[in-house]
């Protein structure tokens, strides 16, 4: 997953901690397959926002959610 996205992997698995953590707060979980990669792009700054979480974090979400719709051939 990880090879295919160009991402590390260690971002990816901080990336899945923090939607854990976080991104089912405020609504249901947004799964990966909701929302287009550049739909994601937009989201995920406004949602970091929202959270009150870091930079790093906002990354390494993006970097989860991207990792998952490449690994499924998703845009
Ligand atoms: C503090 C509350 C809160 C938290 C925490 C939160 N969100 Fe949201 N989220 C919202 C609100 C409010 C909206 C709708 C209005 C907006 O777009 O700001 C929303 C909308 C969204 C959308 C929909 C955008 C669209 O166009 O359909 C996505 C995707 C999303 N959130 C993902 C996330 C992710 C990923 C996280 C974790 C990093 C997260 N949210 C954490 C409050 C939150």
């Amino acid at each position: 997953m990880a090879k295919k996205s160009g991402r590390s992997l260690g971002e990816i698995q901080r990336g899945h901690e923090v939607y854990m953590l976080h991104c089912g707060e405020c609504h249901r979980y947004k799964l990966p397959q909701d929302l287009d990669i550049d739909e994601w792009e937009t989201a995920v700054p406004k949602m970091i926002g929202h959270a009150g979480l870091a930079f790093a974090d906002e990354k390494a979400v993006l970097s989860y959610v991207v990792a998952v719709k490449m690994e499924r051939g998703e845009k």
